[in-house]
């Protein structure tokens, strides 16, 4: 498997604005402001505080690949994305070690751009792939 490193903590909320000053209130740094993501039809900004990054993520309409993610969790984290130096092995090691593929690799534009895949664990839940 190749090195896998945390690039940040998923965290679904519902108010993105009053989410982002809790965490501010908490001793984080915005760190990207707020993007709308089209294809997900969510807003994502990221924080940070301690080197830890964590991703707020909102959905914007009830069709929002999160809404019923939202429903189902509330306010809490839900995925932890890692990021490799060989993305395309890490995938295939992971599809090969009980993880599944709920999506193809699409670019993130919150990210810069960079694609992103979310797996599937019977065992630990959600993780997100990131390609560079
Ligand atoms: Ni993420």
């Amino acid at each position: 498997m190749p090195t896998l490193k945390i690039h940040h903590i998923g965290y679904l909320v519902k108010k993105i604005e009053k989410a982002k000053q809790t965490f501010e209130t908490l001793g984080y740094q915005l760190e990207q402001d707020t993007v709308y993501d089209e294809l997900r039809k969510v807003n994502i900004c990221f924080l940070i505080k301690d080197g830890y990054r964590v991703e707020l993520v909102s959905p914007v309409s009830e069709d929002s690949v999160v809404s019923g993610l939202l429903k189902k969790y509330k306010n809490a984290p839900y995925h932890i994305c890692y990021e490799a130096d060989d993305a395309e092995a890490a995938y295939q090691e992971l599809t090969g070690s009980g993880f599944t593929a709920i999506d193809t690799p699409t670019p993130a534009p919150a990210l810069g751009g960079c694609n992103v895949v979310f797996l599937m664990s019977p065992v630990i839940g959600m993780v997100e792939l990131l390609y560079r």
